[in-house]
């Protein structure tokens, strides 16, 4: 959000019962790469599905900056003409990647190893965002950068002109990380070796090998992975059909098991078993969720959610499940607070650097809605409410923060009290039909008075 506009509040109040399809977007992770691989191909990439969120829009918009040439068919229907591996030419201007930490570091990655000087900027939560885990191991192939103490945004990014292949391995526990280095992989000579200990998400990976890609994913026997991959081939175009995003189908799923007797289905959502965490914890917490017509569409596995409402029961999450479900533990808090019981859950120290310290942010907004949970270094604790149900309440702060908007106006759904967010307007990112498909369902939502 740009400082010129004015936050736009949202209230939730007791909703439902919910009912009906909940028809959500594309995947973001898949779409971005969608359009950075069809903009690196030679040819065209025919894309269905796509995301069209803030976010994915931002990717398209630097994509055609940096030469390639990028159509709007129609609803989620795209054709990218690419440039080649090696063929980005440098922008005349800024790349504003909005609040995309996904499209940035992914993109630094695309143009590290082309002779070429990039400058990458976002909004305010962006631009607090660590970039150094990305643009430090970029440096081995031969690029170079300046950013702004604390290694953060603006970034200038000046691209190998010679790069050179890599041998390295991969600090943080960060798909955004390891999918940078395998792009600028694409460009260097020879064969780089990128290690991962512990297991992310692997759409890079994947879609790499459908556009022809010298890829190889070995197991290591400590349980990470060795990725092996050669540069300078050619990228040949393949269409891809984005499957619907399992971190958005998690808002309406998380609404029908809370809001009494509610039964909806969510239709041909991702089951990557790398994205697939809150599914299996919500099954461990006694969720009432049948996957049917479990199919594979375009290299990932999809299926078809029939959700109905559920008493939960606390549960402990291990630590180890963190990667495969990163970007819902602010909406598995919000349905912990009304299950029987403590859920406890460890490993989340990545949490603090996200679009906002969700860790943080999810603490506190819970408190406000006089749940009892406690923040530590990396975990939360949350005492679920039970029976006697979630007080509410509350006006949250989401600190420009989509899924911490989602996660409360969820909330406020099945809570005693309406809850109201600060801000709806960062939603846009990555839902941006959120609000009309959980009406669509039953949600009651206004314009809370101020
Ligand atoms: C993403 C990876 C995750 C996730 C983000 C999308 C991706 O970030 O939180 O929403 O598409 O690679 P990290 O790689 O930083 O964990």
């Amino acid at each position: 959000m740009h400082a010129s506009e004015s936050p736009k509040p949202l209230e939730a109040r007791r909703s439902g019962p919910l009912g009906g399809i909940a028809a959500v977007p594309g995947d973001k992770s898949i779409s971005h790469r969608a359009l950075i691989l069809g903009a690196l191909a030679v040819g065209e990439t025919r894309i269905s599905g796509l995301l069209e969120a803030d976010d994915v829009l931002n990717t398209a918009e630097a994509m055609r900056r940096l030469g390639a040439q990028v159509l709007h068919d129609g609803l989620g229907a795209w054709r990218v003409h690419g440039v080649g591996v090696g063929g980005f030419a440098e922008p005349d201007g800024v790349l504003d990647f909005g609040n995309s930490g996904t499209g940035s570091r992914l993109v630094m990655g695309a143009v590290a190893t082309s002779p070429i000087k990039v400058v990458f900027t976002g909004d305010a939560s962006l631009s607090r965002r660590p970039m150094r885990r990305v643009l430090e191991p970029l440096t081995l192939f031969g690029a170079e950068f300046t950013a702004r103490e604390g290694g953060i945004m603006p970034i200038a990014l000046t691209g190998a002109a010679e790069p050179i292949s890599v041998d390295c391995e991969i600090r943080v526990a960060s798909a955004q990380v390891k999918s940078a280095m395998l792009l600028a992989a694409l460009n260097a000579p020879g064969q780089s070796r990128i290690v991962q200990r512990v297991l992310t998400r692997d759409h890079t990976e994947r879609m790499l090998k459908a556009f022809g890609a010298e890829i190889a994913v070995t197991s290591l026997p400590d349980g990470g992975e060795e990725i092996r991959i050669v540069g300078e081939k050619e990228l040949k175009p393949v269409a891809i059909d984005v499957p619907r995003d399992p971190s958005s189908a998690a808002f309406p799923l998380a609404a029908a098991l809370i809001v009494p007797g509610s039964h909806i289905s969510i239709p041909g959502i991702l089951l990557n078993p790398r994205r697939t965490g809150l599914i299996e914890t919500l099954l461990e917490m006694g969720a009432d969720i049948k996957i049917e017509n479990v199919r594979e569409s375009g290299g990932e596995k999809i299926g078809d959610l029939v959700v109905r409402t559920s008493s939960l029961k606390g549960v402990r999450v291990p630590a180890v499940r963190a990667p495969s479900m990163i970007d819902e533990y602010p909406i598995l808090a919000v349905i912990a607070s009304f299950a029987e019981g403590r859920t406890e859950m460890r490993g989340l120290e990545e949490l603090r650097v996200k679009e906002s310290d969700r860790l943080s942010a999810i603490c506190v907004g819970l408190k406000l809605c006089g749940v009892r949970v406690e923040e530590q270094a990396d975990g939360l604790v949350v005492e679920g409410c039970g029976a006697d149900g979630v007080p509410g309440g509350a006006r949250v702060a989401t600190h420009m923060d989509h899924r911490i908007a989602m996660s409360f106006l969820v909330a406020g759904m099945a809570s005693r009290e309406p809850i109201s967010v600060d801000d709806v307007s960062m939603i846009a990112t990555s839902f941006p039909e959120f609000e009309s498909l959980m009406r669509g369902l039953g949600a009651d939502f206004k314009a809370p008075n101020r």
